[in-house]
């Protein structure tokens, strides 16, 4: 079955979110309602705030289910990060923000960029990424 994926346009960006990878962190809806308000259909109103805020929200999404294509080249050039942090989220997924390459068990490599959550728990069924199984289990940690 082909991956269900929704654009939404202004001037500056086009935000594309792809429900099939979301981990429900809700990072999204709790840093910027305005925009991501999962009770409104469609659930991005992509007029609630700057393209820079949307932009900024958006590169704290966990899971890449949330992304955006750049339209204007101001945003564009904003800084890329160097450092690379780790943060252990209670009683969830393992994040690291900076951009990072994963080398998995079969030789291969997974350049991923932004914010990346690995799965603690156990319980992810697309390891070693969190899938969001973390909440089904009670996973305290
Ligand atoms: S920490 Fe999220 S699925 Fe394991």
């Amino acid at each position: 079955m082909d991956e269900v994926i929704k654009e939404y346009d202004n001037e500056d960006l086009t935000v594309v979110w792809k429900p099939g990878t979301c981990i429900h962190s809700e990072k999204c809806f709790k840093g910027l309602p305005a925009v991501f308000n999962p009770a409104n259909r469609p659930w991005v109103t992509i007029d609630g705030a700057t393209s820079k805020e949307i932009k900024d929200q958006i590169d704290l999404c966990p899971s890449g289910a949330l992304s955006y294509k750049l339209k204007n080249q101001e945003l564009m050039s904003a800084e890329i990060e160097d450092e690379q942090i780790v943060e252990v989220a209670k009683d969830g997924p393992l994040m690291v923000y900076g951009n990072i390459k994963v080398k998995n068990h079969d030789g291969s490599e997974t350049s991923k960029h932004r914010v990346t959550a690995f799965c603690r728990c156990g319980a992810s069924g697309n390891k070693p990424y969190c899938d969001g199984s973390h909440k089904n289990i009670g996973f305290q940690g």
